[in-house]
């Protein structure tokens, strides 16, 4: 496999402030930086809000959306996601660790008690409130350190972290989980994902950080915020060390995908079974990883991903991973026209079906 410096000529980064450089990003998970140019962050509280300055710079940088729909559709997604993950109820009091723009929340508070959501970067935030503000059932509050602060203890039913822990080092994400144990009430649940060194994509996309590493200048600090990887066996580890259990541990993507539970005494095997049965509902399927090679694949080569689009032919068009990658794709290629032409007419019409 060649290996090749991702191109910036045409990509939609977020080049101002420290954290300049990403280049292109997958639904739901923001996938690759330049880290030559992202290593004056010393912090993640400034590397987040360098690239948060706007509404639509927050949406770039929590998934790669370039616009409302796309950021919608991929909310939505995740959404589905949750709420077999947390076998969600009308009167949950929720929390997401790490809120970003809210891309989530705008999509389940509707569906809880209270959603509040938490983040180290208040430029997020801002962008959070913004989509947010004819929600009445929310907060929102800023982080200083790898705790939970604003939450009191036993206070949360459910919580939840989608691409955050992959952006931390490993102590911050378990003194996290510890906090995590402390908010949850005996019985609450916790959803949260890492990368998975154990796949073969997930390999994969560590490889590429290994080659990018090899290009960095000697003795120059390595991105603060820079994609951090685990092992499944690793991740339940943590999640014991913390303090919960694990209940359900997917493995089959290039993600590790966790629910884990605060011990209250009593059995869990109901909630095993259960969760056991909507596994299918919560895991990545093998299309989103093939898509997601395919886009690795061209994004080595600097190329437009042809092959994700001949893949996406043989998708229903109202499949909503179709949808969302189709969305996604399309404002990638629109941000890189002056390279790659105007996007495939059939990817705007496979939003819009
Ligand atoms: C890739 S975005 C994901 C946002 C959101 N979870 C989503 O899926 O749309 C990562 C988010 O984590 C936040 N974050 C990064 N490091 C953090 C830390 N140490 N503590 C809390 N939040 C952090 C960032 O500000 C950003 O909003």
């Amino acid at each position: 496999m060649r290996y090749r410096k991702p191109r910036e000529t045409g990509s939609a980064l977020p080049l101002s402030g420290a954290c300049r450089g990403m280049i292109i990003t997958p639904p739901g998970h923001v996938l690759l930086r330049d880290p030559v140019n992202n290593m004056q962050s010393i912090d993640y509280k400034s590397c987040w809000n360098a690239r948060a300055t706007s509404t639509a710079q927050a949406l770039m940088a929590v998934d790669g959306s370039r616009d409302e729909r796309t950021a919608q559709l991929t909310g939505a997604y995740s959404a589905s996601q949750l709420r077999a993950a947390l076998q969600l109820q009308a009167g949950d009091r929720v929390f997401e660790l790490g809120c970003g723009a809210a891309r989530i929340g705008r999509e389940l508070a509707p569906e809880v008690g209270l959603w509040h959501g938490l983040d180290i970067a208040e430029n997020m935030l801002a962008a959070a409130r913004d989509r947010l503000r004819d929600q009445a059932n929310t907060a929102l509050d800023a982080l200083t350190r790898s705790r939970l602060d604003p939450l009191a203890d036993a206070s949360m039913d459910k919580g939840y972290c989608i691409a955050v822990f992959i952006h931390m080092d490993k102590e911050d994400m378990v003194l996290y989980l510890r906090d995590v144990a402390r908010v949850l009430r005996p019985g609450g649940l916790f959803y949260f994902d890492a990368w998975n060194l154990a796949h073969p994509v997930g390999w994969r996309r560590f490889d590429f950080e290994v080659n990018q590493a090899a290009q960095q200048p000697p003795g120059q600090r390595k991105d603060v915020a820079r994609n951090q990887f685990c092992t499944p066996q690793e991740v339940e580890l943590y999640v014991r060390a913390a303090g919960l259990e694990p209940v359900l541990t997917l493995t089959d993507s290039p993600w590790v995908q966790a629910v884990a539970r605060k011990p209250d005494g009593s059995s869990d095997a109901a909630l095993r079974a259960a969760l056991g049965a909507a596994a299918a509902q919560i895991q990545y399927p093998a299309l989103w990883t093939s898509l997601f090679d395919c886009i690795l694949d061209a994004e080595f080569r600097g190329e437009p991903p042809h092959s994700a689009l001949a893949a996406l032919r043989h998708c229903a068009l109202d499949d909503p991973l179709a949808r969302m990658f189709r969305a996604w794709i399309h404002g990638a290629w629109t941000q890189r026209a002056a390279d790659w032409g105007a996007p495939p007419d059939e990817l705007e019409q496979g939003v819009n079906a």
